[in-house]
């Protein structure tokens, strides 16, 4: 079945004079356990191809299967319940809640998914101390610095443990030590929990944590490259 398929992917935003091609036939394949990066110039795609895969955004042509399942077959309410139970997302911007700490945001996947507020809390801490946190668990994001609300956003996105873990850039706001710290944790859950993951990257400094790149420019695949 594999974690992800997608075949002749197309994304067209807009009408006649603003109309943008931003996928033009994307075709990929993910199993589980495995790490996919990609990459390419600002612009190509790949917050848009990411967007689709994990439920975000509809496609205009083509087919996305997530754990076999056709996401846009779903009815919204079963979609939401499908990202819920099994894909995490890291925007590229974060998407903290505002009003809530650092802690509670991390919790929220959890307690939509019906977890207890005290418990929610708890695993939503620990999490938070195991990226270097613990000193900020009850700070606003507002009071974070940006690599802190970047890492409080990739906690929220694997608290649940989701079987597919999708990233925008994970890593753009933190300095080397950091952002190896987060790769060595999302590492070792996908090899243990045989779960898949799919970064979005600019950083050359965390390539070789990849199974397999693919390189995207204007809205398609021009590049694929196997890692050892
Ligand atoms: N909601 C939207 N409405 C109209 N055009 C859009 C929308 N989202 C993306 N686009 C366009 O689609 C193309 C691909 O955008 P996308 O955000 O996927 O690129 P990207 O590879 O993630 O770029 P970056 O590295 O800068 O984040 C761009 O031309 C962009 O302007
Ligand atoms: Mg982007």
């Amino acid at each position: 079945m594999g974690a992800v398929q997608c075949q002749g992917i197309q994304k067209v935003f807009g009408e006649e004079a603003t109309k943008v091609e931003a996928l033009k036939g994307v075709d990929l394949s993910l199993e589980e356990g495995e790490l996919l990066m990609i990459v390419g110039p600002s612009g190509s795609g790949k917050t848009t191809l990411i967007s689709i895969i994990a439920g975000i955004l509809g496609q205009t042509g083509g087919k996305c299967e997530v754990f076999g399942r056709d996401l846009q077959e779903m009815q919204n309410s079963e979609l939401t319940k499908f990202r819920g139970d099994n894909i995490g997302f890291v925007f590229q911007s974060f998407n903290l809640i505002p009003m809530l700490t650092a802690r509670e945001n991390v919790a929220v996947p959890l307690l939509l998914n019906g977890a207890a507020y005290e418990d929610a809390l708890e695993k939503a801490g620990e999490l938070l101390c195991s990226f270097g946190l613990a000193e900020r668990l009850d700070q606003l994001p507002k009071d974070l610095s940006g690599g802190e609300q970047q890492r409080v956003a990739i906690a929220r996105s694997c608290i649940h443990e989701p079987g597919l873990i999708v990233c925008d850039e994970p890593t753009s706001s933190l300095d080397h030590e950091t952002g190896v710290v987060v790769m060595d944790l999302f590492r070792k859950e996908i090899l243990e929990e045989n779960r898949a993951l799919i970064i979005v990257t600019h950083d050359p400094r965390i390539f070789s944590y990849a199974d397999r790149i693919i390189h995207i420019e204007d809205g398609r695949i021009v590049e694929k490259i196997s890692m050892g």
